[in-house]
């Protein structure tokens, strides 16, 4: 889907907003502080059921207000909708009608991905956000890969709880088998999505990275030693997994590496090739998730201007022009997305300004 329209009430800075979007490229505007990541909060907090600079939904709503709504519909006039309020703690989902309690409901249905100044050092800050970034796809890419987790961390928990309890060797034996079959399901539907993801990235960092991007090479850790046999593994660290109550190895730690030169890609990037690398696997995630043809992916772009010199925005054109996705991308001013403005004027620029956002004209 593409986001068609977008309304807000209350939320953060932005009291009233009822935005038409352009299909394919948009640009907000507008000084710090003006409520740019706002708007891109609210189409955020759609698709994920939270935010992307805080854990507390609390502090979405505007303040001295007791509820946030936020809406969207899409080109095929389908509505999803989340209203929160924090008198009643009552949250309200609305997919075309149909009422949902579940935040994970939202996930299904769009596919949002953002990209602030913050990400690189998120990305490369430990392994969760690596392992997130690659879940999002699985999640739109491979229609099991949800079940699977979901059954994965239902065994996860359960062996752990085990561990804790005071096992016995035939308890202990039978959970390890069940970990062992659920770790490989999810394991092998990772590796077979890095498979395509590394191919479909390659394009991407060739378009943005053009001198370095026959140097970067992506490595995954399945989260255990490589051709060693899980159940082994479990074996052999069976005291340890006791006394630290916990299940040290499986695919609840996979992890990507990205090499560049034989060594580690993100000590040696400059923050222009940073944010190109961060939209290079962003864009060929994007891509495979576009694939399938079940969501359309939306691609926010926060604050761009921050760290791309003019050629490299150009190359970004190029590339944003070769993806069949909805992209919003947030500036201080005009002349910081210059170099993105497509010649056919086929987009849409806004002007954000004390929360309020209005569509500019030529
Ligand atoms: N819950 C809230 N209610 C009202 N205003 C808020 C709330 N949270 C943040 N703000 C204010 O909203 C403004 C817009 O922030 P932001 O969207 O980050 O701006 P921009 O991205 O344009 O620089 C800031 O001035 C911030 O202080
Ligand atoms: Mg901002």
């Amino acid at each position: 889907m593409s986001v068609v329209r977008l309304i807000t009430q209350n939320f953060r800075n932005i009291e009233q907003a009822k935005i038409d979007l352009h299909p394919q490229l948009n640009f907000l505007v507008g000084d710090n502080g003006s409520g740019k990541s706002s708007f891109l909060e609210a189409i955020f907090f759609l698709g994920h059921g939270k935010s992307f600079r805080t854990s507390k939904i609390e502090n979405l709503v505007s303040h001295d207000q007791s509820s946030f709504v936020v809406s969207v519909k899409d080109d095929l006039d389908a509505q999803i909708g989340i209203s929160k309020n924090f008198t009643s703690n009552q949250t309200e989902i609305k997919i075309n009608g149909e009422r949902h309690t579940k935040l994970s409901e939202l996930a299904k249905n769009i596919a949002v991905q953002i990209i602030t100044p913050e990400s690189f050092k998120l990305f490369f800050g430990g392994p969760k956000e690596r392992r997130r970034f690659v879940d999002l796809g699985l999640f739109h890419v491979e229609q099991s890969f949800s079940r699977e987790w979901k059954d994965f961390n239902r065994i996860l928990k359960q062996r752990n709880a085990y561990l804790r309890s005071g096992i016995n060797i035939e308890g202990i034996k039978y959970w390890d088998e069940v970990f062992c079959v659920h770790s490989n399901n999810v394991s092998e539907l990772r590796i077979k999505y890095i498979t395509s993801f590394k191919e479909e990235f390659l394009h991407w960092a060739k378009l943005l990275l053009p001198n370095i991007f026959e140097n970067i090479q992506i490595q995954y850790s399945q989260g255990w030693k490589q051709n060693t046999k899980l159940e082994d593994i479990l074996q052999n660290n069976r005291s340890r997994e006791v006394l630290l109550g916990y299940t040290t190895s499986g695919t609840h730690k996979f992890d990507l590496r990205f090499i560049m030169n034989k060594q580690p890609l993100e000590n040696q990037l400059s923050r222009g090739q940073q944010k190109l690398f961060l939209l290079a696997l962003t864009f060929a995630q994007a891509k495979l998730i576009e694939k399938v043809k079940r969501v359309k992916p939306i691609l926010l772009i926060d604050d761009v201007g921050a760290e791309l010199d003019s050629n490299s925005r150009t190359v970004l054109n190029n590339a944003i022009n070769q993806l069949n996705c909805q992209v919003i991308i947030t500036a201080i001013d005009k002349v910081a997305v210059e170099p993105l403005i497509p010649n056919d004027h086929d987009y849409k620029m806004f002007h954000v300004k004390h929360g309020k956002i209005f569509e500019m004209s030529e």
